[in-house]
């Protein structure tokens, strides 16, 4: 008996492009900006993922962030992080680091290894107009501080944020939502993963290794790796199937449909806002 009913399709597939940030680490963004309004209210989406340490060990050096948060998921590798606000962090292995940007920090992202895979996201997340300027904050959350649940069908799932299969995720927000899980697909093709969903949700699926098919209805849609798939803004839920040993993203939330104006690290409402934003950072406001 599926808990989901009517099970939503695929608006469009989407190829990242190859850019490089930071000191020039090399990443394939996702979600960019002109997705923005689209997947209100997730800002961007970047994939990294190599095992050349040129692709990565330049690092991100200090830079500021305003006006929304980041949700940096190490899969594997490890990443030092350090802010304004005397704040250190280890990232490794299955941990996410999920930061409050609020009204302003700067901060460092810098690999803390010299060889060997460095893959992961970094996903940022809109916050609503009042609560834009709020304190700064973050979180270390350890790999093994992520619920995790198997599904019957052997799909183990990592909640992230959110609400899945009756888990509570690591992570909740009030005004967005956001649900953010990663499954591993078992060592068998076809098995079925389903989530509920709410239609007004904005949602899309990335898939990291192998390949699923959204299913709908009588018809699928195959995502190859490497791809994003939008999904559409109808129906009650996800229904996913997996190759062997299939990896992917779900993330979805509700949108604010607010006015989004970005200036590189800066995302608030209104063109004035980012010129405080600024004039705010060039004061040293911001650490
Ligand atoms: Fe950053």
């Amino acid at each position: 008996m599926s808990a989901v009913k009517t099970a939503r399709g695929v608006e469009r597939l989407v190829i990242g492009q190859d850019t490089q940030d930071g000191a020039g680490v090399r990443l394939t963004r996702v979600l960019s900006h002109d997705l923005q309004q689209r997947l209100d209210p997730f800002l961007m989406l970047d994939a990294f993922g190599s095992d050349k340490p040129d692709d990565y060990i330049a690092g991100f050096p200090n830079h500021p962030h305003r006006g929304f948060e980041t949700v940096t998921y190490m899969i594997a590798g490890r990443m030092r992080h350090r802010d304004s606000g005397g704040h250190e962090g280890l990232l490794q292995n299955g941990g996410v680091q999920w930061m409050t940007a609020g009204r302003g920090l700067t901060h460092s992202e810098m690999p803390e290894q010299e060889e060997g895979v460095m893959e992961g996201f970094q996903l940022w997340l809109n916050l609503p107009a009042k609560h834009k300027l709020c304190d700064p904050w973050y979180r270390d959350i350890q790999s093994e501080e992520i619920p995790e649940v198997t599904t019957p069908q052997q799909v183990l799932v990592r909640v992230i944020a959110g609400t899945s299969q009756g888990v509570t995720g690591a992570m909740q927000r009030e005004h967005t939502e956001p649900l953010y899980v990663d499954l591993h697909f078992p060592s068998t093709d076809g098995a079925v993963f389903e989530q509920a969903l709410p239609a007004t949700h904005n949602a899309f699926i990335y898939v990291y290794r192998g390949s699923v098919e959204v299913l709908h209805g009588d018809a699928s849609t195959a995502v190859p790796v490497k791809r994003m798939a939008i999904l559409r803004n109808a129906g009650d839920g996800l229904l996913v199937r997996g190759t062997a040993n299939t990896r992917m993203i779900l993330i979805a939330g509700q949108p604010l449909r607010e006015p989004i104006a970005q200036y590189g690290p800066f995302v608030m409402n209104t063109r004035e806002e980012l010129v405080q934003a600024v004039d705010d950072f060039r004061a040293g406001l911001m650490g």
